[in-house]
């Protein structure tokens, strides 16, 4: 009569029985140290200096290029469901203001610095970020002011990107994000907050890990920021340094930097918990970027994968990497996934 407990007891070897941790679905969300929520999300925007405009980016599926006057509209449904944090990009559509210093980058009437004073107003709550470059703005597309030669001025690109910045802080964004990958501009930007009196009410969040490489195309299309010749091979990190990443990473926490990102995030999740480990006192941000995003809608539309299920699994991939932000293009998709 006994011998079926005696049977369990001798062949039922305890360690080896996982199954019943997570059979329920409530269970299966403990299992991970970090849940995806929405204060997580950073919205990337792309604001044209043609108030009007609403034009669809093709290789960037269901993202948009607008205007000023169509931007309060198009995020108000989005804050409504628990949009909490943007990240704004200027897209000069007319040639005519583009030059070799990246004038129009800080133009007080330009789309970022108008968008942000918007912002603020119509959405007291949100939280807004900039990033911070020149590419957009220069004539040869490129991060910084160029030597003859034409490879990176650093002196003189540091000075302007943290001008930059600080027009932006100055006209109250949040938080300022320089993506432009020159040496030494977190500790001109945080130098430059201190001696305005500001840096105790803007988030200094650097680019630090940011390698070079085919995912920023769709970007490139939506910001018209293609360099002209070359590459960014000389500033953007390449693929295999991981070495030089945490170089990066330590350099900027020790030059001021609130926040580290790395990006893209899905080819790089050791970078990220790279980044966990060094930045360990800090929050660490990943940018699920425009290659990785279209990748995704490509693969689900040749029917691959269903997009909502991948979207989730990159998603969650990044979290368990370490990263407590994310900036993703599927912020307002997950707006509506998620519950809270
Ligand atoms: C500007 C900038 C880029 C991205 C963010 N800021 C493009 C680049 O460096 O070429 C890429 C974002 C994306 O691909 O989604 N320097
Ligand atoms: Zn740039």
């Amino acid at each position: 009569a006994s011998t079926a407990a005696t049977s369990v007891s001798i062949s039922g070897d305890i360690s080896s029985q996982l199954h019943g941790g997570y059979s329920h679905p409530l269970a299966r969300t403990w299992q991970a140290e970090r849940q995806l929520t929405k204060s997580m999300l950073i919205y990337p925007l792309f604001i044209t200096d043609n108030p009007d405009e609403m034009t669809s980016i093709p290789s960037l599926p269901n993202q948009c290029r607008m205007g000023l006057n169509k931007l309060v509209p198009f995020l108000t449904p989005l804050v409504e469901k628990g949009l909490k944090s943007v990240i704004l990009f200027g897209v000069p559509l007319d040639p005519t203001v583009k030059d070799a210093l990246g004038t129009a980058a800080d133009d007080p009437q330009g789309p970022v610095i108008a968008g942000i004073r918007l912002l603020r107003r119509a959405f007291p709550q949100l939280f807004i970020s900039c990033d911070v470059c020149l590419c957009e703005y220069t004539t040869h597309g490129h991060c910084g002011i160029l030597h003859e030669d034409g490879s990176l001025n650093n002196t003189l690109s540091v000075d302007r990107v943290s001008d930059v910045a600080m027009a932006y802080a100055e006209a109250g964004a949040h938080c300022v994000a320089p993506s432009d990958m020159n040496d030494g501009r977190i500790r001109a930007i945080k130098l430059k907050l201190i001696e305005a009196g500001i840096a105790h009410r803007v988030l200094l969040m650097s680019y630090s890990a940011k390698f070079s490489g085919c995912l920023y195309g769709p970007f490139r299309d939506a910001a018209g920021s293609c360099p002209s010749f070359g590459d960014r091979k000389c500033y953007q990190l390449p693929p295999g340094g991981r070495g030089l990443a945490r170089r990066a990473m330590h350099r900027d926490i020790a030059e001021g930097a609130d926040i580290i990102m790395v990006k893209p995030a899905t080819q790089y999740l050791d970078i990220i918990s790279d980044a966990k480990e060094i930045g360990k006192d800090m929050p660490v941000a990943a940018y699920h970027v425009s290659g990785e995003y279209a990748m995704i809608h490509a693969a689900a539309q040749a029917g691959v994968f269903d997009l909502k299920t991948m979207a989730f699994e990159a998603t969650e991939g990044i979290l368990r990497a370490g990263a407590t932000i994310i900036v993703s293009y599927f912020t307002p998709q997950f707006l509506d996934w998620l519950e809270t």
